[in-house]
């Protein structure tokens, strides 16, 4: 070792210290006073109405600014990609292994469960191989995956392997964008669009083989495919169906599989030691930044990977990670700070894959999308929080929630398993060996079993499946969340009192996107404003559009306010969309104008695509001219189960529910006082939040859906305002149909 070097170590090791001390001190007493406040926040009778407010808000605010900034910060300069020719390191892959014994299989079973590590080329290489042998030429290979960015990426990646462009002979479909040509052979696409697939064309016949990935995550769409896929292989006998997990868990597949064949990959896979905290964490962001430095400063060469539960959390960190090691200088070896979640844009993704340069350390933060879509080479050190974001329907407000919930003993064990992929490795579990023990389940619930399922039921209607109760779901949902969907279709008239689906519910169907938006995607044809819903539901998909710099933030502010609308959220997103196309779609009206180019990029995609379907469908693409009333009654017909009343004591009530929420600040409608208004969403924070909110006349409700509104004859209330109050007695009427009566007695229970 040279004598420089290690007296840099030296110096560097007792200096940090010192800082990294100083640092702490400083750190807890902001923590002790965040405590104090969240404390006053959570105390009802504390008057501090608008930290209330506040605090949300702010942490929105400081992700935009993060998200900003590492992009600006990653001046970080990337080596070569590993220098080892493709083939070689095809053949470096454990499951190369077993290419010959894979392919055989296939042959020989309709049904085959592909068990192996994560990284162990199940994704890349197995649709190569079928393509290799044949099965190419009879149809296309169809690969799915739960997530958006993983059938992007990995088409990326083995259309790079197969030495095409994407879109040739490898090519990937997720909503909204649709990479594929003639040519296309190897297809990665989202379960949701294969399911979509399944709609026109039950039978798969443009498949050769159709690769259900990731099954272990079962997401509905990849719950529902399986049954779908049971019924279309009893038809095609040549179809191939092969179901990929990274756990064990092979025996209840192969079971619901007529009791297919099991294949496991050996995995070549290292030690990991666990290190459990010594109790609990109150504050598990700034636990795993504290983990994250120690590990830097006192451990061995190896790349970090830190498990978080999202967008907002990981820019946080990645930009208070920033400043701590830019306060440090030089003293401590480089560190490469990288974010991983959905929402990010391919180029920047493409970036985590890319090797660290020597002499630097590279720290990931991820959401769980990295637990098993996504393989990241290098990692020695695992950082668990034990927390994720998972999608709920929440049955006491009667609404689907992201909540932050702790993963199960399973997930647990996964993330350590990425810490021991290219050597012996090290996984901190922020969370004690008990809670670890005794508090986290051993397995996820599937996602069918906790979803809103309006949208999944409505295609499954349409393909004619009508009898729920018997369909040959692998775990079924309980009944309650069955009959909620089917309450919601026939609140959005999708259903018939029969329970069969309706003219309108089919041609529903037909539209990607949640049932609520494509009840008024279809009616802003009648309405004749099918130009300004399209672009609106399109703004409605992408993630924030605004940002809001910390040093411009009154800037940024100002400019905001330029485009509100009166009349709120949904209008506005329609300002920014025109004025920018006004602008030629530039990103310099973004850049000065604080709205993020990509995502309004995003949103023109989005909205072509829409208008590809509308073309499909035959129907008009026609402008009110930004008639705000007819907007706004259209957006009503979609939206009005989502309506709420002022409330002179809360703030806002639900109609519905009777559930307390609140405008969100970064609404245009915040601190305006407008009697009824519709949402977009509920975001469940410090306190329930409206997202994308909109005011309107609460007559429309009633003109909408007279089935679910009318005008209450209520002699307390002033005769002047309608009173609006829910229908709820309006299936009770026909006693002969099981669905009708016991939807009556779920709305009863919750
Ligand atoms: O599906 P499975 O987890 O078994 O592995 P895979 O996704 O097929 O990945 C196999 C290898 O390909 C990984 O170890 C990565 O090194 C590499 N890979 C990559 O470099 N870029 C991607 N987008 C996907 C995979
Ligand atoms: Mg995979």
């Amino acid at each position: 070792v040279p004598k420089g070097s290690m007296n840099r170590v030296a110096i560097t090791g007792s200096n940090l210290m010192k800082v990294h001390r100083e640092e702490k001190v400083k750190k807890k007493k902001e923590i002790e006073q965040e405590i104090r406040r969240r404390r006053a926040v959570d105390d009802p009778s504390s008057n501090n109405t608008d930290d209330r407010k506040d605090l949300s808000y702010q942490r929105q605010q400081l992700v935009l600014t993060a998200w900003e900034r590492s992009r600006m910060n990653a001046d970080v300069k990337f080596g070569k990609r590993t220098s080892l020719p493709i083939s070689m390191q095809r053949k470096s892959l454990p499951v190369y292994a077993m290419r010959d014994e894979l392919i055989q299989a296939v042959r020989d079973n309709q049904f085959l469960v592909i068990v192996g590590e994560t990284g162990s080329g199940k994704t890349t290489q197995i649709t190569q191989y079928l393509n290799e042998v044949g099965f190419g030429n009879r149809g296309i290979i169809g690969c799915t995956q739960p997530r958006r960015v993983a059938a992007v990426s990995v088409a990326q990646r083995v259309a790079g392997e197969y030495g095409c462009k994407v879109g040739e002979e490898v090519g990937y479909t997720i909503r909204f964008e649709d990479r594929t040509t003639a040519k296309t052979r190897i297809k990665y696409m989202t379960d949701g669009m294969l399911q979509t697939e399944a709609l026109l064309d039950p039978e798969m016949s443009r498949y050769s083989a159709i690769m259900l990935d990731e099954a272990h995550e079962r997401t509905v769409a990849t719950d529902v495919l399986f049954a779908l896929l049971k019924q279309a292989a009893i038809k095609r006998p040549d179809l191939k169906v092969i179901v990929t997990s990274a756990t064990l868990d092979s025996t209840k597949f192969s079971e619901y599989f007529n009791n297919c064949p099991v294949k496991h990959i050996p995995g070549k896979t290292f030690p990991v030691d666990v290190l459990y905290s010594q109790e609990p964490q109150m504050d598990y962001l700034e636990a795993a930044l504290e983990c994250v430095m120690q590990i830097h400063i006192n451990e061995g060469a190896g790349d970090i990977l830190v498990f978080l539960t999202g967008q907002e959390e990981i820019d946080t960190c990645c930009e208070v990670l920033f400043q701590r090691v830019k306060n440090l200088g030089n003293s401590i070896g480089e560190l490469v700070i990288l974010p991983v979640y959905s929402a990010l844009p391919s180029e920047v993704q493409s970036k985590i894959f890319e090797p660290t340069p020597a002499g630097s350390r590279k720290v990931v933060f991820a959401t769980n999308i990295a637990e098993t879509s996504i393989t990241i080479d290098g990692i020695y050190y695992v950082v668990d929080p034990g927390f994720a974001k998972i999608n709920t329907f929440n049955s006491r407000a009667g609404m689907e929630q992201l909540v932050i919930s702790p993963i199960s003993q399973a997930q647990a064990n996964q993330r350590k398993g990425r810490a021991g992929r290219t050597g012996p490795g090290k996984c901190y579990r922020l969370y004690t060996e008990v809670a670890f023990r005794e508090e986290m389940l051993p397995n996820t619930v599937p996602e069918i079993q906790r979803q809103n399922l309006s949208h999944t039921i409505l295609l499954l209607k349409a393909m004619g499946i009508n009898d729920l109760l018997h369909f040959d779901f692998m775990d079924p949902p309980p009944k309650n969340l069955l009959l909620r969907a089917l309450e919601e279709l026939f609140n959005l008239e999708a259903l018939g009192d029969d329970g069969y689906l309706t003219k309108l519910g089919l041609r529903m169907s037909q539209f990607p996107t949640e049932p609520t938006l494509s009840r008024a995607l279809l009616r802003s044809v009648t309405n004749n404003c099918s130009e300004e819903i399209t672009t609106i539901i399109s703004m409605l998909s992408v993630q924030g559009v605004f940002y809001r710099p910390k040093d411009k933030q009154q800037d940024a502010d100002n400019k905001k306010v330029r485009f509100h609308h009166p009349y709120g959220d949904h209008l506005t997103l329609l300002n920014v969309y025109n004025r920018w196309q006004l602008a030629h779609c530039t990103e310099e009206f973004c850049t000065s104008n604080y709205l993020h180019y990509r995502q309004l990029r995003r949103a023109r995609d989005v909205k072509n695509q829409l208008h590809t379907i509308f073309k499909k469908l035959r129907l008009p693409i026609v402008s009110c001219h930004g008639d705000p009333d007819i907007i706004r009654k259209t957006l009503v017909s979609g939206f009005f189960m989502n309506a709420s009343k002022r409330d002179s004591q809360v703030g806002y009530k639900t109609i519905s529910g009777g559930t307390t929420v609140t405008i969100h600040p970064s609404s245009s409608l915040y601190g305006k006082e407008y009697d009824y208004v519709i949402y977009h969403s509920l975001l469940l924070t410090t306190r329930e939040y409206m997202s994308q909110v909109t005011a309107i006349d609460p007559n429309w409700l009633v003109e909408a859906a007279p089935h679910f509104y009318k005008i209450a004859d209520d002699q307390s209330e002033s005769r002047k305002k309608a009173k609006i109050t829910p229908l709820h007695n309006k299936f009770s009427k026909d006693q002969n149909s099981w669905k009708l009566s016991s939807i009556r007695a779920s709305r009863e229970k919750v």
